[in-house]
């Protein structure tokens, strides 16, 4: 090999391992984020936080309610007590998804008042005592987040407004 090319190949050899090296450094260190909050879904009264935009499909009225949709911009709080510290609020929509069941599919930000958020999607079969949704991205502080939310209904009436527990989980 002559000198040029020896030295053509070490160049090129060096910018490899320089550029290898680049690639490899370690990504910025994920923390784990446990949230726990108070979802209040007010439907009845004169200030409701959540309205049916879409009437549910007639064969069901009566049954699961699928087709419904409901557009929420919901309170989050500390503690079960809707006069407790706001911390966000949900705002977007669940639409009953299931005909055999009461079955809400969840689309919505959960926003804070840091400016953080997170976005939930899943289903939501409202009568089991704890449901699973996942939440697949977040804003802020939550950026590139991934993770889990359970809920768990802590107050039902009749008229259908509920306070629902929320576990977060969050990777971010
Ligand atoms: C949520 O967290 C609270 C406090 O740690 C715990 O008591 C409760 O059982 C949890 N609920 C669920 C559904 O995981």
């Amino acid at each position: 090999m002559s000198n040029l090319a020896f030295q053509i190949t070490m160049l090129v050899l060096l910018m490899v391992v320089a550029l290898r090296a680049t690639a490899a450094e370690p990504e910025t260190k994920e923390t784990v984020t446990n949230l726990h909050f108070y979802f209040h879904d007010i439907v009845s009264g004169n200030n409701p936080t959540a309205i049916r935009v879409v009437q549910p499909a007639d064969s069901y009225k009566l049954t699961t309610l699928f087709g419904a949709v409901v557009m929420v911009d919901d309170p989050l709080t500390e503690t079960p007590d809707p006069n407790s510290k706001l911390v966000g609020r949900a705002q977007g929509f669940y639409t009953s998804a299931c005909q055999q069941e009461l079955g809400l599919l969840m689309s919505m930000s959960f926003s804070f008042t840091d400016g953080s958020s997170i976005s939930i999607l899943g289903k939501n079969s409202a009568l089991n005592p704890v449901r699973e949704m996942a939440v697949v991205g977040g804003t802020g502080k939550f950026r590139m987040a991934r993770g889990y939310a359970l809920a768990q209904t802590h107050w039902f009436n009749t008229a259908g407004d509920a306070i629902v527990a929320y576990n977060v989980t969050v990777v971010h």
